[in-house]
């Protein structure tokens, strides 16, 4: 069994630590002019090089070599023992698993013996943070008097837990996250030596998700060798769970295209295949991310698996940077969004439909700006909706829609036609998916002169619902949960009043609407 290579590749030597020059350069000038302190604090995100240049620092100090320029030599005998693990004077302990008082006692006691073999004994604290306040008094009592031949290194990744009475006694100092180039040569070098097989932009994604970590990236770099001889792109996405999902594509399609219903329909199907609404969110801004990157004409930096490419180039012309932003900010809005129990997916259509309600700007500078296509496809929208000429300001609150205004539903199954709202949404999906994506997307506001209100954030979804069969499916489903026909008018919600209408159930889902999802109850006779 080979080791793994991130022991395999641990540098020897003070010019083989990358992206720490800053804390290199004190520390091998310490050592040049035999000026070592007794006590250091290494602190800074894991796999930056603590251990490794703790090490380094423990064999430089007991380094045989005459020439201090040149130490450590890695070649005299207490260098090659420090290699091999082997050296009697370099101690090293995990604080994570030796965290009582007992064991800092007896580091205590046996640190005024001399050293064995070097000039210093070397105590290397591993996650220093772990110990317990005990504990660390003990070893404050060390640090306030160390042994003449004794040398101190902690290492910690949460150098706010440690008191500040040891910090005081410390020497600091703070390793930085790797910047992905510099991982980047790294793995460079490490691939050409181990002579593995990779495609350059995959050494990009694995040095971007180490997220400043050289030992995770190599981690990473070494699973990905034992999963295929030869590492390509698309293999690391796959591997490191980083492929773009194909509804997230699809429902930016459905934005551009301003396909509200369907872009509900991805959602939805996305949610019932068990995707989690907020990872999902995330998975869209990061999508987004990229494309603005290639649009910001940074396609380099963006890792793209090669079945995506085309896509992202189409997305990327077709959006202005403006719209990117917009639509970024609303879905991170939806992953900070307390998700509510009874529509985990709210949040996340919210976002979408907030994009879309803004769908004017976004289609008219989409028109100036590059597509004809897109030219059509508003007009279309407009005759849909009965815009087609004259002024284009919406006035569609009061637009009485679908048949009989004249046949009364009765408040009390109105009431219950809304307490079944999920249920009638649920049944409306083997009618129709697309009804169901419309009735995800409005809310029920309760009964008006007889008719059921249903509040669309925008013309666009509204006049969706209106047209084609939607209505008459959605009357045929509350018929047959309530056992009675109601007409339905459509309105834009608008108002900001938060008062609910008398024949609104108070537990109701109007009133759940309002109070938990800051719903805006609205009138439709302004
Ligand atoms: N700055 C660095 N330069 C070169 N290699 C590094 C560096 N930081 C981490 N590594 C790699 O990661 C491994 C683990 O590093 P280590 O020093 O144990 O990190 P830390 O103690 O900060 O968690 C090393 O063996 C080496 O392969
Ligand atoms: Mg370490
Ligand atoms: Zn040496």
């Amino acid at each position: 069994m080979s080791k793994v290579l991130y022991l395999k590749w641990r540098p020897l030597d003070w010019d083989e630590v990358v992206s720490q020059d800053h804390v290199i350069k004190t520390l091998q000038n310490a050592v040049r002019n035999d000026r070592v302190s007794h006590a250091y604090l290494f602190s800074g995100p894991r796999g930056t090089g603590k251990t490794t240049t703790a090490r380094i620092l423990a064999k430089a100090v007991n380094c045989l070599e005459e020439e201090p320029e040149n130490r450590p030599c890695n070649q005299c005998q207490h260098c090659r023992a420090v290699n091999q693990g082997e050296f009697l004077d370099l101690i090293e302990i995990d604080a994570a698993s030796n965290t009582s008082v007992e064991d800092v006692r007896d580091l205590r006691d046996k640190i005024n013996f001399t050293p064995n073999q070097g000039r210093f004994k070397v105590y290397i604290i591993d996650e220093v943070h772990m110990l317990s306040q005990a504990a660390f008094n003990a070893l404050l009592k060390t640090l306030e008097e160390p042994p003449e031949h004794a040398i101190f290194v902690l290492a910690t990744t949460e150098v706010h837990k440690i008191p500040a009475t040891v910090l005081s006694r410390c020497q600091r100092h703070e390793f930085r996250r790797i910047p992905v180039e510099a991982i980047v040569t790294q793995l460079e070098k490490l691939v050409e030596s181990e002579g593995l097989e990779v495609e350059p932009q995959a050494l990009r994604l694995i040095a971007k998700q180490a997220t400043g970590s050289l030992r995770d990236a190599i981690s990473l770099l070494d699973q990905l060798a034992a999963a295929e001889a030869e590492i390509t792109l698309d293999l690391a996405h796959q591997v490191l769970g980083t492929a773009t999902d194909q509804a997230v594509l699809e429902l930016v399609d459905a934005l551009l295209r301003e396909e509200a219903a369907r872009g509900l329909d991805v959602l939805q199907a996305a949610l019932e295949r068990g995707s989690d609404p907020r990872h999902f969110a995330r998975q869209v801004i990061s999508y987004l991310r990229n494309v603005l990157l290639v649009k910001m004409g940074n396609r380099e930096e963006v890792e793209i698996p090669t079945d995506d490419e085309a896509r992202l180039l189409k997305h990327s012309q077709a959006f202005t940077v403006d719209q990117l932003l917009r639509v970024i900010r609303a879905f991170n809005q939806a992953t900070i969004h307390k998700s509510s129990s009874w529509q985990p997916s709210l949040p996340l259509e919210m976002a979408f439909i907030d994009v879309l309600s803004e769908g004017e700007a976004l289609s008219s500078e989409v028109t100036q700006e590059t597509s004809q296509g897109k030219k059509k496809q508003q007009t279309r929208d407009q005759v849909d909706s009965g815009e087609v000429s004259g002024d284009s300001k919406r006035k569609s609150e009061n637009t009485e829609t679908s048949k009989p205004q004249s046949e009364e539903g009765s408040p009390s199954k109105a009431v219950h036609a809304l307490r079944s709202w999920d249920q009638i949404i649920k049944m409306a999906r083997d009618y129709n998916p697309t009804t169901q994506a419309l009735l995800n997307s409005c809310t029920p506001l309760g009964l008006k002169k007889g008719c059921l209100i249903l509040s669309f954030k925008n013309e666009i979804i509204k006049s969706k619902m209106e047209n084609g069969d939607h209505l008459q499916t959605c009357r045929q489903i509350i018929t047959k949960v309530v056992g009675e026909e109601f007409p339905i008018k459509c309105v834009i919600g608008q108002s900001k009043g938060k008062d609910m209408p008398q024949d609104v159930d108070p537990d109701g889902l109007v009133a759940t609407a309002v109070r938990e999802l800051g719903g805006k109850y609205v009138s439709d006779e302004e």
